[in-house]
């Protein structure tokens, strides 16, 4: 593949001239929809100014995912007994009060009812770890709970009781505007880091994240219509695979599908990309589970 044919539009790009059989995007441009999301009836955030700092924010206006999706997709997040991910949402809150490990502990022991204790909390994830001079995401933080404060094993990469876990924590912040602290420790560096990854070309395909979420916003790619890819909706749940999707599972998905090596989950690599990602989409509502195709 000519590295001019790479420097046009993901349409040329992507196109069968230069991808021969591959033909990702169709080139359809669709505005995303003008509708308010209400979960249960409480207004979620789904178009926001852009966060102005630090400056060079791609986009004016923040938009959840939600609103690229199709009509019928949309309506099952918005009614929380429609939506399969609030079952996994509810097997999180079992396992928050199962008692596990050699301490004899649950989640609830130390931290009662999430309803208050994790209000919040996840919207402002991923969080600067003093302790480890590196940010952690609620993942780890539920596994650094396992191992230092239950005496328990910290779950393997998308282990379905973390997937529930983490979904049901993030759910304790539905509504809450992303907002992630980036004057705090290091955050930056790893902002700058994420943000260098996320304009980098890789693969065979030789697409950065922006050439699709970025340039394209708004194409088709197969049958999906492309959102700015924002995280404000992880876990999420996917109708297709009828599971939740972790959000460095979804990274992984989009790196491979640029035909590249795909980075491990929590490597720096992907921790980068999930401060720079939480930044980009900052001020939008948690919306955990959201549901996609
Ligand atoms: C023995 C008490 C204890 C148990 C049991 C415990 N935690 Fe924690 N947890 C803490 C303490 C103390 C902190 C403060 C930070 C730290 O020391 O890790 C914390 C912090 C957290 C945070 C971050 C809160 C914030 O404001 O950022 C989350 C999320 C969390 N715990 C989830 C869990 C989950 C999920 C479980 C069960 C798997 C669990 N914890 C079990 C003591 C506990
Ligand atoms: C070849 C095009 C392509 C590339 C390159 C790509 N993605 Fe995606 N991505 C998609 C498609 C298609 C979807 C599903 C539809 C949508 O939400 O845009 C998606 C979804 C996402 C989502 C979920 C959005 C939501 O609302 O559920 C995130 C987050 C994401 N991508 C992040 C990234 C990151 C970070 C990179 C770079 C490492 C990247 N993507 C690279 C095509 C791409």
């Amino acid at each position: 593949m000519g590295g001019n044919c790479v420097k046009k539009t993901v349409i040329a790009l992507l196109s069968v001239s230069c991808l021969g059989s591959l033909a990702l995007v169709s080139g359809a441009l669709a505005d995303p929809v003008d509708e308010g999301l209400s979960i249960d009836g409480q207004e979620m955030i789904t178009v926001a100014p852009a966060p102005s700092e630090p400056e060079g924010h791609p986009f004016d206006e923040v938009r959840s995912g939600w609103l690229y999706r199709e009509a019928e997709t949309r309506q099952v997040e918005s009614d929380s007994f429609e939506n399969p991910g609030m079952l996994n949402v509810e097997r999180g809150e079992e396992i928050w009060n199962t008692v596990e490990g050699a301490a004899g502990k649950s989640c609830a022991t130390c931290h009662e009812d999430a309803s208050e204790s994790m209000a919040g909390v996840g919207a402002s994830y991923p969080k600067w770890d003093a302790a480890n001079s590196r940010p952690i995401n609620v993942e780890l933080q539920i596994d650094a709970c396992r191992t230092e404060h239950m005496q328990a094993e910290p779950y393997k990469f998308d282990a379905q009781d973390q997937k529930d876990l983490t979904a049901f924590i993030k759910h304790q912040s539905l509504g809450t505007p992303v907002e992630v602290d980036l004057a705090a420790g290091e955050m930056m560096s790893w902002w700058e880091r994420g943000k260098e990854r996320y304009y980098l070309r890789t693969g065979q395909l030789n697409l950065s994240c922006a050439s699709c979420h970025e340039d394209n916003n708004g194409r088709y790619i197969r049958a999906d219509h492309l959102s700015q890819g924002n995280t404000n909706g992880f876990p999420t749940y996917r109708l297709k695979q009828a599971n939740l999707v972790s959000l460095h599972n979804r990274f992984r998905g989009c790196i491979r599908d640029t035909r590249a090596e795909f980075p491990k989950a929590f490597s720096d690599e992907l921790m980068a990309l999930e401060v720079y990602t939480a930044w980009r989409g900052g001020g939008l509502s948690v919306e955990t589970p959201a549901v996609r195709q």
